[in-house]
């Protein structure tokens, strides 16, 4: 609990010379706001993931992550796999799981990245279209999990509707909204925002498991008797959702974790699949320790098979933050809206990993599997995502 008196002075420079100048029901709400939130915990994370934040190893053996080589597997192990997958696809063991909170700041993109559209097909439909031929091929309605934030919820179901979600049963489409958690300036002060509400920004994609616990979903999917979620990210423009030979590894060899790796480039923004020690690990790009950069064979490419079980268990569990410094709107002394740098905190997803006992991991190939949309110009961008589809005859 805390009102604006008693804010540690750490926190209430900037706020209570701003609230001087705020109107009753702003400082109400304000007050409302401050009273949710846990000032000793924000102080400690500020610490934690700024102040005294460094750059190291991980403790313990780094080795490479082992994993199956598609392009090393025979026809017939390829066939194999595929339909024990199908199977299980059919027998309605499969969720797939959208991950589509972010906010694409380095496309400058309006909007949710997944209503950025090559040739008016966009990024929301290309995932439903693969899904709907699934549904044609084997007559199973695959239940759909889009995670959005407080940033474009409102928008992302909009876009479904008006396109009629994309002739998906639209009874199969859960959307849940990941939680935000505060930025602070660099000085560790609460900031408010445009609206003069304390400003906050999604909690990173390690949000999913606790916003999952928290709207039910895990209930539900166990009563629809699924067994397996399926994971990606929105803008690999190659994705395949609910691939049948990555759901038949994970079938097969029943590990907590499936995941779907490349060769990395050198030096390319991707995290490293690793093991350390006895578990699978991955290795954030952005805190790769200084010549690690090009040690690992498997890049992460946002593509993973969770058992429900595993992460029903696991989502009870603490996630770390991880450290992101973005410009952010919000207002200064004078109740000016300006851009500054802004201290996010993020959690990953796949940090849930260290919570697992068992791993599993293919590695395929990237002309065929991996195009990110990142940016607008360069690499991974509108363009290089183009020449990916039409090569791959899906434009
Ligand atoms: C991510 C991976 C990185 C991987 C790369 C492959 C993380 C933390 N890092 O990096 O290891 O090599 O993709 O392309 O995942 N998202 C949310 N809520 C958030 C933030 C992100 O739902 O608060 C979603 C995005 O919409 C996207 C996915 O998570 O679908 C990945 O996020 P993004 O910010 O694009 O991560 P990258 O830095 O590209």
């Amino acid at each position: 609990m805390a009102n604006i008196q008693d804010l540690p002075k750490y926190h209430h420079h900037l706020i209570t010379e701003m609230i001087t100048m705020m109107s009753e029901s702003e400082k109400n709400n304000l007050e409302q706001e401050l009273s949710a939130l846990d000032l000793e915990e924000i102080k400690a994370l500020y610490e934690e993931v700024y102040v005294n934040r460094h750059v190291a190893a991980p403790a313990g053996e780094v080795t490479d992550v082992a994993a199956e080589v598609k392009r090393d597997m025979s026809d017939a192990r390829i066939q194999e796999l595929e339909q024990l997958g199908l199977e299980a696809i059919q027998a309605g063991r499969f969720a797939a799981l959208l991950m589509a909170g972010g906010q694409g700041t380095r496309l400058a993109h309006k909007g949710p990245k997944g209503t950025f559209s090559f040739d008016g097909i966009s990024l929301f439909q290309m995932q439903a279209d693969q899904l709907l031929r699934l549904n044609e091929q084997l007559n199973v309605t695959v239940p759909w999990y889009v995670m959005t934030s407080d940033i474009n919820h409102h928008e992302t179901i909009e876009f479904f509707s008006r396109h009629d979600y994309f002739g998906y049963p639209d009874s199969a489409v859960t959307f849940f909204k990941q939680p935000n958690i505060v930025a602070l300036s660099p000085a560790g002060e609460l900031l408010l925002n445009a609206g003069s509400t304390l400003l906050t920004a999604p909690n990173g994609n390690g949000g999913v498991f606790e916003a999952m616990a928290a709207t039910g979903i895990y209930n539900r999917m166990n009563k629809q008797g699924v067994t397996h979620v399926y994971l990606n990210n929105i803008d690999n423009v190659l994705v395949k959702v609910l691939d049948p030979v990555l759901c038949g590894l994970a079938v097969e060899s029943n590990a907590d974790v499936t995941t779907k790796t490349i060769a990395p480039l050198e030096a390319e923004s991707v995290g490293r699949v690793i093991m350390v020690d006895d578990k699978k690990r991955v290795m954030e790009y952005t805190e790769l320790p200084e010549g690690m950069e090009n040690t690992f064979k498997n890049a992460n490419i946002g593509i993973h098979i969770f058992r429900l079980d595993f992460l029903q268990e696991a989502s009870q569990k603490e996630l770390p933050y991880h450290l992101a410094i973005k410009n952010l709107a919000q207002l200064d002394e004078d109740f000016e809206v300006v851009k500054k740098e802004t201290l996010k905190f993020e959690k990953f997803y796949f940090d849930i990993f260290q919570y697992a006992q068992s791993f599993c991991t293919l590695q395929v190939e990237r002309h065929s599997e991996f195009s990110p949309l990142k940016n607008k110009e360069g690499r991974d961008s509108i363009e290089t995502a183009r020449q990916a589809l039409l090569d791959n005859g899906i434009l």
